[in-house]
Protein backbone atom coordinates (compact mmCIF):
# COMPACT_ATOMS: atom_id res chain seq x y z
CA UNK A 1 0.00 0.00 0.00
CA UNK A 2 1.39 3.71 -1.11
CA UNK A 3 3.05 4.89 1.94
CA UNK A 4 1.16 7.56 3.92
CA UNK A 5 2.29 10.58 6.79
CA UNK A 6 -0.10 9.21 8.81
CA UNK A 7 1.34 6.38 8.98
CA UNK A 8 4.35 8.04 10.89
CA UNK A 9 4.64 7.38 14.48
CA UNK A 10 6.11 10.95 14.95
CA UNK A 11 5.42 13.56 11.94
CA UNK A 12 8.70 14.63 11.19
CA UNK A 13 10.62 13.92 8.22
CA UNK A 14 14.82 14.42 8.34
CA UNK A 15 14.87 16.10 4.71
CA UNK A 16 16.88 15.06 2.00
CA UNK A 17 20.71 16.49 2.47
CA UNK A 18 22.44 16.03 -0.82
CA UNK A 19 26.38 16.48 -0.38
CA UNK A 20 27.24 13.61 2.18
CA UNK A 21 25.00 14.42 5.34
CA UNK A 22 22.11 12.66 4.12
CA UNK A 23 23.79 8.73 4.63
CA UNK A 24 21.70 5.03 4.79
CA UNK A 25 22.62 4.91 8.88
CA UNK A 26 21.48 8.54 9.20
CA UNK A 27 17.93 7.76 7.22
CA UNK A 28 17.51 4.14 8.23
CA UNK A 29 18.03 5.50 11.99
CA UNK A 30 14.99 8.06 11.75
CA UNK A 31 12.78 5.86 10.21
CA UNK A 32 13.52 2.78 13.04
CA UNK A 33 12.34 5.90 15.00
CA UNK A 34 9.50 6.32 13.82
CA UNK A 35 10.36 9.81 11.90
CA UNK A 36 10.72 9.37 7.71
CA UNK A 37 14.31 9.26 6.55
CA UNK A 38 14.95 10.94 3.19
CA UNK A 39 18.06 9.63 1.41
CA UNK A 40 19.58 12.57 -1.17
CA UNK A 41 20.29 11.47 -4.88
CA UNK A 42 21.24 14.63 -5.69
CA UNK A 43 25.21 15.04 -7.04
CA UNK A 44 25.04 11.67 -7.01
CA UNK A 45 25.19 8.94 -10.13
CA UNK A 46 22.30 6.38 -10.45
CA UNK A 47 24.45 3.29 -9.49
CA UNK A 48 25.49 5.30 -6.34
CA UNK A 49 21.53 6.23 -5.78
CA UNK A 50 20.84 2.13 -5.93
CA UNK A 51 23.84 1.03 -3.33
CA UNK A 52 21.95 3.58 -1.32
CA UNK A 53 18.89 2.48 -1.49
CA UNK A 54 20.04 -1.37 -0.79
CA UNK A 55 21.67 0.14 2.55
CA UNK A 56 18.34 1.46 3.95
CA UNK A 57 16.46 -1.51 3.52
CA UNK A 58 19.41 -3.75 4.76
CA UNK A 59 19.34 -1.56 7.84
CA UNK A 60 15.30 -1.16 8.26
CA UNK A 61 12.34 -2.02 6.56
CA UNK A 62 10.37 1.07 7.56
CA UNK A 63 9.05 3.49 4.63
CA UNK A 64 12.27 5.65 3.89
CA UNK A 65 12.43 8.79 1.20
CA UNK A 66 14.75 9.19 -2.29
CA UNK A 67 14.99 12.41 -3.47
CA UNK A 68 15.80 13.65 -7.01
CA UNK A 69 17.22 16.97 -7.96
CA UNK A 70 14.52 18.36 -11.50
CA UNK A 71 17.17 19.46 -14.06
CA UNK A 72 17.58 23.11 -14.81
CA UNK A 73 15.24 24.15 -17.35
CA UNK A 74 16.34 27.83 -17.15
CA UNK A 75 19.80 27.66 -18.15
CA UNK A 76 22.51 29.54 -16.80
CA UNK A 77 23.95 32.44 -19.30
CA UNK A 78 27.73 31.28 -20.46
CA UNK A 79 29.04 34.83 -20.59
CA UNK A 80 28.32 34.98 -16.80
CA UNK A 81 29.79 31.49 -15.69
CA UNK A 82 33.20 32.56 -17.40
CA UNK A 83 33.32 35.79 -15.77
CA UNK A 84 32.61 33.82 -12.40
CA UNK A 85 35.35 31.43 -13.14
CA UNK A 86 37.64 34.15 -13.34
CA UNK A 87 36.69 35.48 -10.14
CA UNK A 88 37.88 32.82 -8.79
CA UNK A 89 40.53 31.66 -9.76
CA UNK A 90 42.85 33.82 -7.30
CA UNK A 91 40.92 31.91 -4.54
CA UNK A 92 42.17 28.10 -6.35
CA UNK A 93 45.49 29.66 -6.66
CA UNK A 94 45.26 30.40 -2.91
CA UNK A 95 44.14 26.67 -2.62
CA UNK A 96 46.53 25.46 -5.11
CA UNK A 97 44.06 23.54 -7.36
CA UNK A 98 43.68 24.37 -11.00
CA UNK A 99 41.92 27.16 -12.14
CA UNK A 100 38.44 26.34 -12.47
CA UNK A 101 36.82 26.14 -15.98
CA UNK A 102 33.18 25.59 -17.27
CA UNK A 103 31.66 22.76 -18.08
CA UNK A 104 28.66 21.52 -19.67
CA UNK A 105 26.29 21.22 -16.97
CA UNK A 106 24.47 17.02 -17.42
CA UNK A 107 21.23 16.02 -15.95
CA UNK A 108 22.30 15.01 -12.58
CA UNK A 109 21.12 10.98 -14.59
CA UNK A 110 18.25 12.35 -13.91
CA UNK A 111 16.47 9.78 -16.46
CA UNK A 112 18.22 7.00 -14.83
CA UNK A 113 17.26 7.47 -11.57
CA UNK A 114 14.12 8.22 -12.68
CA UNK A 115 13.99 4.46 -14.44
CA UNK A 116 15.59 2.87 -11.42
CA UNK A 117 13.37 4.11 -9.29
CA UNK A 118 10.54 2.80 -11.63
CA UNK A 119 12.21 -0.36 -11.88
CA UNK A 120 12.29 -0.79 -7.59
CA UNK A 121 9.54 1.60 -6.26
CA UNK A 122 10.79 3.07 -2.59
CA UNK A 123 7.96 3.98 -0.49
CA UNK A 124 8.36 7.91 -1.18
CA UNK A 125 9.89 9.86 -4.01
CA UNK A 126 10.42 13.17 -3.68
CA UNK A 127 11.78 16.36 -6.03
CA UNK A 128 13.25 19.67 -5.46
CA UNK A 129 14.21 22.46 -7.60
CA UNK A 130 11.42 21.85 -10.02
CA UNK A 131 8.45 19.64 -11.15
CA UNK A 132 8.47 16.16 -13.12
CA UNK A 133 6.65 15.56 -15.63
CA UNK A 134 2.85 14.32 -14.78
CA UNK A 135 3.67 11.02 -16.77
CA UNK A 136 6.49 10.56 -14.66
CA UNK A 137 4.63 11.01 -11.68
CA UNK A 138 1.82 9.42 -11.99
CA UNK A 139 4.22 6.43 -13.31
CA UNK A 140 5.88 6.43 -10.17
CA UNK A 141 2.72 6.37 -8.35
CA UNK A 142 1.07 3.52 -10.45
CA UNK A 143 4.99 1.60 -9.31
CA UNK A 144 3.21 2.31 -5.76
CA UNK A 145 5.46 5.17 -4.41
CA UNK A 146 3.97 7.89 -2.73
CA UNK A 147 5.30 11.25 -4.84
CA UNK A 148 6.29 14.46 -2.92
CA UNK A 149 7.10 17.53 -4.91
CA UNK A 150 8.29 20.70 -2.85
CA UNK A 151 7.41 24.58 -3.26
CA UNK A 152 8.51 27.91 -1.71
CA UNK A 153 5.62 30.39 -2.83
CA UNK A 154 1.45 29.83 -3.78
CA UNK A 155 2.29 29.73 -7.76
CA UNK A 156 4.81 27.20 -7.52
CA UNK A 157 2.16 25.13 -5.00
CA UNK A 158 -0.20 25.68 -7.34
CA UNK A 159 1.55 23.68 -10.59
CA UNK A 160 2.59 21.14 -7.89
CA UNK A 161 -0.49 20.58 -6.95
CA UNK A 162 -1.88 20.10 -10.58
CA UNK A 163 0.57 16.83 -10.89
CA UNK A 164 -1.92 15.42 -8.15
CA UNK A 165 0.88 14.71 -5.53
CA UNK A 166 0.87 12.52 -2.58
CA UNK A 167 2.35 15.39 -0.21
CA UNK A 168 3.45 18.71 -0.78
CA UNK A 169 6.47 20.16 1.54
CA UNK A 170 6.19 23.98 1.72
CA UNK A 171 9.62 25.30 2.37
CA UNK A 172 9.73 28.49 3.80
CA UNK A 173 12.62 31.33 3.34
CA UNK A 174 14.77 30.48 6.89
CA UNK A 175 15.33 26.89 5.24
CA UNK A 176 18.79 25.73 5.50
CA UNK A 177 20.49 24.76 1.89
CA UNK A 178 19.33 25.52 -0.89
CA UNK A 179 15.72 27.13 -1.63
CA UNK A 180 13.62 24.55 -3.93
CA UNK A 181 12.31 27.16 -6.12
CA UNK A 182 11.37 25.69 -9.46
CA UNK A 183 13.48 28.46 -11.25
CA UNK A 184 16.63 28.92 -10.36
CA UNK A 185 16.58 32.82 -11.69
CA UNK A 186 13.58 33.73 -9.19
CA UNK A 187 14.54 36.09 -6.45
CA UNK A 188 14.00 33.70 -3.54
CA UNK A 189 10.42 34.27 -1.48
CA UNK A 190 10.64 36.06 1.14
CA UNK A 191 6.76 34.88 2.21
CA UNK A 192 7.30 33.74 6.01
CA UNK A 193 6.63 29.60 5.97
CA UNK A 194 3.20 30.19 8.20
CA UNK A 195 1.87 32.66 5.96
CA UNK A 196 2.77 30.07 2.80
CA UNK A 197 1.27 27.18 4.47
CA UNK A 198 -1.98 29.44 5.40
CA UNK A 199 -2.46 30.13 1.80
CA UNK A 200 -1.99 26.97 0.88
CA UNK A 201 -4.15 25.25 2.95
CA UNK A 202 -7.15 26.95 1.87
CA UNK A 203 -6.62 25.70 -2.37
CA UNK A 204 -6.17 21.64 -1.31
CA UNK A 205 -6.62 18.72 0.94
CA UNK A 206 -3.00 17.32 -0.10
CA UNK A 207 -1.07 16.87 3.01
CA UNK A 208 1.44 19.73 3.61
CA UNK A 209 4.85 19.16 5.03
CA UNK A 210 6.35 22.10 6.32
CA UNK A 211 10.16 23.27 6.17
CA UNK A 212 12.83 25.83 7.26
CA UNK A 213 14.02 26.85 10.47
CA UNK A 214 11.98 23.77 12.63
CA UNK A 215 15.01 22.77 14.86
CA UNK A 216 12.92 22.62 18.45
CA UNK A 217 9.68 20.79 19.29
CA UNK A 218 8.15 24.14 19.62
CA UNK A 219 8.59 25.30 16.01
CA UNK A 220 6.90 21.72 15.45
CA UNK A 221 3.78 22.28 17.17
CA UNK A 222 3.44 25.60 15.76
CA UNK A 223 3.53 24.63 11.90
CA UNK A 224 1.23 21.42 13.08
CA UNK A 225 -0.91 24.17 14.71
CA UNK A 226 -0.98 25.75 11.46
CA UNK A 227 -2.38 23.01 9.32
CA UNK A 228 0.82 21.14 8.61
CA UNK A 229 0.66 17.24 8.64
CA UNK A 230 4.58 16.88 9.11
CA UNK A 231 7.53 19.24 9.85
CA UNK A 232 10.23 18.48 7.86
CA UNK A 233 13.90 19.56 9.11
CA UNK A 234 17.36 19.50 7.88
CA UNK A 235 19.70 21.69 9.99
CA UNK A 236 18.71 20.04 13.19
CA UNK A 237 19.90 16.43 11.93
CA UNK A 238 23.44 18.09 10.69
CA UNK A 239 25.31 17.04 13.83
CA UNK A 240 23.30 13.35 14.06
CA UNK A 241 26.10 11.20 14.96
CA UNK A 242 25.06 8.79 11.82
CA UNK A 243 25.25 12.40 9.58
CA UNK A 244 27.75 12.03 6.86
CA UNK A 245 28.20 16.18 7.45
CA UNK A 246 31.50 17.43 6.47
CA UNK A 247 33.92 17.63 9.48
CA UNK A 248 34.80 20.99 8.45
CA UNK A 249 30.72 21.58 8.29
CA UNK A 250 30.23 20.12 12.01
CA UNK A 251 33.08 22.61 13.37
CA UNK A 252 31.33 25.65 11.35
CA UNK A 253 27.86 24.64 13.07
CA UNK A 254 29.36 24.10 16.30
CA UNK A 255 31.74 26.93 16.38
CA UNK A 256 29.09 29.29 14.64
CA UNK A 257 26.85 29.83 17.80
CA UNK A 258 27.80 34.10 17.37
CA UNK A 259 27.46 34.38 13.69
CA UNK A 260 24.36 34.32 11.38
CA UNK A 261 23.25 32.82 8.04
CA UNK A 262 22.51 34.27 4.83
CA UNK A 263 20.76 33.44 1.59
CA UNK A 264 24.11 32.80 -1.46
CA UNK A 265 24.01 32.15 -4.76
CA UNK A 266 28.11 31.94 -4.27
CA UNK A 267 28.79 28.13 -4.17
CA UNK A 268 26.15 26.76 -6.85
CA UNK A 269 24.62 30.02 -8.82
CA UNK A 270 21.34 28.79 -7.00
CA UNK A 271 19.88 30.75 -3.49
CA UNK A 272 20.69 28.78 -0.59
CA UNK A 273 20.84 29.32 3.15
CA UNK A 274 24.42 28.78 4.48
CA UNK A 275 26.94 30.04 7.82
CA UNK A 276 28.70 33.78 6.49
CA UNK A 277 31.60 32.97 5.81
CA UNK A 278 35.08 34.37 4.26
CA UNK A 279 34.20 32.89 1.16
CA UNK A 280 30.41 34.42 1.04
CA UNK A 281 32.22 37.66 2.01
CA UNK A 282 34.86 37.34 -0.91
CA UNK A 283 32.73 36.13 -4.00
CA UNK A 284 29.00 38.26 -3.43
CA UNK A 285 29.85 40.41 -5.68
CA UNK A 286 30.43 38.32 -8.12
CA UNK A 287 27.67 36.21 -7.43
CA UNK A 288 25.18 34.26 -10.90
CA UNK A 289 22.77 32.88 -11.47
CA UNK A 290 24.23 29.54 -12.73
CA UNK A 291 23.16 26.20 -11.49
CA UNK A 292 24.36 23.71 -11.84
CA UNK A 293 27.45 24.94 -13.58
CA UNK A 294 28.49 27.26 -10.60
CA UNK A 295 28.19 24.15 -8.38
CA UNK A 296 30.62 22.43 -9.96
CA UNK A 297 33.66 25.85 -10.78
CA UNK A 298 33.70 25.67 -6.60
CA UNK A 299 33.62 22.16 -5.79
CA UNK A 300 37.43 21.76 -6.25
CA UNK A 301 37.80 25.06 -3.98
CA UNK A 302 35.58 23.77 -1.31
CA UNK A 303 37.59 20.47 -1.12
CA UNK A 304 40.59 21.83 -1.05
CA UNK A 305 39.19 23.94 1.47
CA UNK A 306 40.86 23.40 5.39
CA UNK A 307 39.27 25.48 7.39
CA UNK A 308 34.99 26.39 7.50
CA UNK A 309 35.71 29.82 6.28
CA UNK A 310 35.99 27.89 2.40
CA UNK A 311 33.27 26.01 2.27
CA UNK A 312 29.44 25.96 1.84
CA UNK A 313 28.34 25.39 5.75
CA UNK A 314 24.50 25.26 4.91
CA UNK A 315 22.30 25.80 7.64
CA UNK A 316 19.11 26.93 8.55
CA UNK A 317 18.19 30.02 10.91
CA UNK A 318 17.57 27.40 13.52
CA UNK A 319 21.23 26.10 13.34
CA UNK A 320 22.28 27.19 16.84
CA UNK A 321 19.79 24.55 17.98
CA UNK A 322 21.28 21.73 16.50
CA UNK A 323 23.33 19.84 18.91
CA UNK A 324 25.59 16.51 18.74
CA UNK A 325 22.88 13.32 19.48
CA UNK A 326 22.06 10.07 17.62
CA UNK A 327 19.21 10.89 15.13
CA UNK A 328 16.94 8.81 17.66
CA UNK A 329 17.54 11.39 20.60
CA UNK A 330 17.19 14.48 17.93
CA UNK A 331 14.37 12.91 16.52
CA UNK A 332 12.52 12.95 19.80
CA UNK A 333 13.65 16.13 20.42
CA UNK A 334 11.60 17.31 17.71
CA UNK A 335 8.99 14.74 18.11
CA UNK A 336 5.22 16.51 19.65
C1 LIG B 1 22.96 20.39 4.10
C2 LIG B 1 21.62 20.48 3.41
C3 LIG B 1 21.44 19.80 2.20
C4 LIG B 1 20.19 19.83 1.58
N1 LIG B 1 20.00 19.10 0.43
C5 LIG B 1 18.74 18.98 -0.08
C6 LIG B 1 18.47 18.04 -1.12
O1 LIG B 1 19.35 17.31 -1.59
N2 LIG B 1 17.20 17.97 -1.58
C7 LIG B 1 16.18 18.72 -1.07
O2 LIG B 1 15.05 18.60 -1.52
N3 LIG B 1 16.41 19.61 -0.07
C8 LIG B 1 17.65 19.74 0.44
N4 LIG B 1 17.87 20.59 1.50
C9 LIG B 1 16.75 21.42 1.99
C10 LIG B 1 15.84 20.60 2.91
O3 LIG B 1 15.00 19.75 2.15
C11 LIG B 1 14.92 21.47 3.79
O4 LIG B 1 14.11 22.31 3.00
C12 LIG B 1 15.66 22.30 4.80
O5 LIG B 1 16.68 21.57 5.40
C13 LIG B 1 14.70 22.79 5.85
O6 LIG B 1 15.28 23.80 6.62
P1 LIG B 1 16.17 23.53 7.93
O7 LIG B 1 17.49 23.11 7.41
O8 LIG B 1 16.17 24.85 8.59
O9 LIG B 1 15.50 22.45 8.73
C14 LIG B 1 19.12 20.59 2.14
C15 LIG B 1 19.32 21.25 3.35
C16 LIG B 1 20.55 21.20 4.00
C17 LIG B 1 20.71 21.90 5.32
Amino acid sequence: MTFRLTDLTHPIIQAPMAGGPSTPALVAAVSRAGGLGSLAAGYRTAADMVDEIAAVRRLTDRPFAMNVFVPEVHPSAPGDLDAYARALRPFAAELGVPAPEVRPAGDDEYGAKLEQLLADPVPVVSFTFGLPTAEHAHALQEAGSAVVLNATTVAEAQAALALDPDALVLQGPLAGGHRAQHDQRAEPSELPLEALLDAVRGLTSVPLIAAGGLATRADVARVLEAGAHAAQAGTAFLLAEEAGTRPLHRQALEAGRSTETVVTRVFSGRPARGLRNAFIERMTRHSVIGYPEVHFLTSPLRAAATDPDGINAWAGTGYAHCRRASAAEILADLAP
